[in-house]
C-alpha cells in the first residue's frame, strides 16, 4: 500500500490524531461502507475511516439515518475493515443502539468491536449521552463524539439547516465539546455549525475536531459518494466535489449498453 501524499504509513491511532492536532497537522476523513471503496480511500491516504450510519441514505436509500440496524452496521463495517491497512476505522453507532441506556449501549458497542473489528465507535450527542460515552470508553473502547447537526436527531430537529447560531445552543455545544474530551473521546465531529463556532471549540478542547459543514477545524470529513459527485441531488454549500463520478459511471454504463445492443462487444479478443 503506497499511500498517496502520505509521509507515515504506519497504521493511524487515535493517539496519533491527538499528536497530529498538537503538531498542527490537518486530519483527513472520509467515509466508506464497502471493501473495495475502502481500499481505494485508505490507499489515497485518509487517515481516518468513518462507516457512517449514513450508510442508510447512500448504500440502503433511506432519507433519514434512523432504520440503520446494529448488523447492518456490523456488515458494512467488516466489509471496510478488510479492505484497510493504514487508515483508523471508526463505525458509526446506529440509532436506537445507545439511547435507551448505558449497559445496553456498552454491550452494544462490545457487540460492534468483536465482530465487525473496527478500531473505534463514534455516538451523536453531549450530556444526555455522556454517561454511556463513559461506560464504553471504560471498556477500552476508544470513542469519537458528534455535536451540531447530529442526523439521528432530526425528527426533532425538524431540518438539516445549519445548528448553534443562537447564543444557547452554541454554549450548549460548547459545554457538550468539554465533557466529551474531558471524558477521553479522542475526537469529536462538529457537522453544520458556524465556523466561528468551530474555531472556538477548536481552541478551547485538546481533542481534535474534525469538521463537516463547520469551516477550517483541526480535520475535515466528508460522504464519500458525495464528494466523488456520484450524489446529483445533494449540493450543501460546504461540499467541495471532487470528481463527476455521477457522469463518469453513466456515460462507461452508457457505451456498455451501446456496444452490447449493437453487437461489438465481445469483440474476436474478448472471448476464449
Ligand atoms: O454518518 C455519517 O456519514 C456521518 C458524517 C456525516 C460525519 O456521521
Amino acid at each position: 500500500m503506497a499511500g498517496y501524499l502520505v509521509e507515515d504509513t504506519r497504521k493511524v491511532t487515535t493517539h496519533r490524531l491527538m499528536e497530529m492536532k498538537q503538531q498542527g497537522k490537518k486530519i483527513a476523513m472520509l467515509t466508506a461502507y464497502d471493501f473495495t471503496m475502502a481500499r481505494i480511500v485508505d490507499g489515497a491516504g485518509v487517515d481516518v475511516i468513518l462507516v457512517g450510519d449514513s450508510a442508510s441514505n447512500v448504500m440502503a436509500g433511506n432519507l433519514t439515518t434512523l432504520p440503520i440496524t446494529v448488523d447492518q452496521m456490523i456488515y458494512h463495517a467488516k466489509s471496510v475493515v478488510r479492505g484497510v491497512q493504514r487508515a483508523l476505522v471508526v463505525c458509526d453507532m446506529p440509532f436506537g443502539s445507545y439511547q435507551v441506556n448505558a449497559t445496553e449501549g456498552v454491550q452494544n458497542a462490545i457487540r460492534i468491536m468483536k465482530e465487525a473489528h473496527c478500531d473505534a465507535l463514534k455516538l451523536e450527542g453531549g450530556e444526555e449521552i455522556i454517561e454511556t460515552v463513559k461506560r464504553i470508553l471504560a471498556a477500552g473502547i476508544p470513542v469519537c463524539g458528534h455535536l451540531g447537526l447530529t442526523p439521528q436527531s432530526i425528527n426533532k430537529f425538524g431540518t438539516y439547516a445549519v445548528r448553534a447560531r443562537e447564543e444557547a445552543e452554541a454554549e450548549k455545544l460548547v459545554h457538550d465539546a468539554h465533557l466529551l474530551s474531558d471524558a477521553g473521546c479522542f475526537a469529536i465531529v462538529l457537522e453544520k455549525i458556524p465556523a466561528a463556532l468551530t474555531e472556538r471549540v477548536c481552541r478551547e478542547v485538546d481533542t481534535p475536531i474534525i469538521g463537516i459543514g463547520g469551516g477550517p477545524a483541526d480535520g475535515q470529513v466528508l460522504v464519500l459518494h458525495d464528494m466523488l459527485g456520484m450524489n446529483k441531488g445533494f449540493s450543501p454549500k460546504f461540499l467541495r466535489r471532487y470528481a463527476d463520478l455521477n457522469a463518469v459511471m453513466t456515460d462507461a454504463i452508457g457505451q456498455y449498453v451501446t456496444d452490447v445492443k449493437s453487437g461489438d462487444f465481445p469483440n474476436e479478443e474478448e472471448k476464449y
